[in-house]
């Protein structure tokens, strides 16, 4: 099996790459800087993506698009999520994530069911709006949106999309008093992108399985 993962420098991406590994998968994992191992790829940059993508022999099984950021992190309503932090963070978690399916899709055509998820967050929840991080929160609920759309458009090619909320993990995004380690999240998440077919495609559920409102 091969499997795509960006931002797999540290946290949950890096995680999910040797868990997998472990399991005898072939990982293509990037980073922004690249090296250990790593492609150089900044998901923003059209460029980079595509040098990136012809470098990526197919086929591709499962893409996971995790790089993300969360730069409005604690800023306050009067005076905060400047109007650069709203552009930067829909670059990544959301552009990102598409235009990395884009480069991609000739890879992922080329393998029989492949998988596609969208690393999002509960925080994207339009039912679950406690306020607060608006940039954040508008991001992940259009990167949820984007893998429900996705899934429409490539389900009759049998690719499945998926959005996946990982918990609240001790990264350096989650901080280190989140709930549960990178460990526990990248098994849960394994585990739930292994049933992902074309029959549950457009889900969007937590590392446990438990199902995210939209
Ligand atoms: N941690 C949580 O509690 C939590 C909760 C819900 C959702 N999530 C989501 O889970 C995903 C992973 O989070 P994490 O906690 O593991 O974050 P993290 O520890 O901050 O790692 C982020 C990863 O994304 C990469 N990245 C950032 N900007 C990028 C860009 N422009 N292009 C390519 N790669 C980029 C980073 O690469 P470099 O090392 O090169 O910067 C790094 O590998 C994110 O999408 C996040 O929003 C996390």
């Amino acid at each position: 099996m091969h499997i795509v993962i960006t931002g797999a420098s540290r946290g949950i991406g890096a995680e999910l790459k040797r868990q997998y590994e472990a399991q005898g998968a072939q990982v293509t994992g990037t980073s922004t800087r690249g090296g250990d191992g790593l492609h150089a790829l900044d998901v923003t940059d059209p460029a980079q993506l595509a040098a990136f993508a012809a470098t990526v022999a197919g086929p591709v099984d499962l893409l996971i698009c995790n790089a993300g950021v969360y730069l409005d992190k604690g800023e306050a309503l009067d005076d905060g999520f400047a109007a650069a932090t709203w552009t930067r963070q829909m670059q990544v978690n959301v552009a990102g994530p598409f235009l990395t399916v884009q480069a991609l899709l000739p890879q992922l055509r080329a393998a029989t069911g492949a998988k596609i998820a969208v690393i999002a967050s509960a925080m994207g929840s339009q039912q679950r709006a406690p306020g607060g991080s608006y940039i954040y929160r508008a991001s992940k609920a259009a990167a949820v949106n984007l893998a429900r759309n996705l899934a429409a458009d490539l389900a009759g090619e049998g690719i499945a999309v998926a959005a996946y909320h990982p918990g609240w993990v001790k990264t350096d995004m989650g901080g280190a008093g989140a709930d549960i380690d990178p460990p526990t999240s990248a098994s849960g998440l394994i585990s739930r992108m292994k049933h992902l077919s074309v029959t549950t495609t457009g889900s969007f559920e937590s590392y446990d399985g438990t199902p995210i409102p939209f």
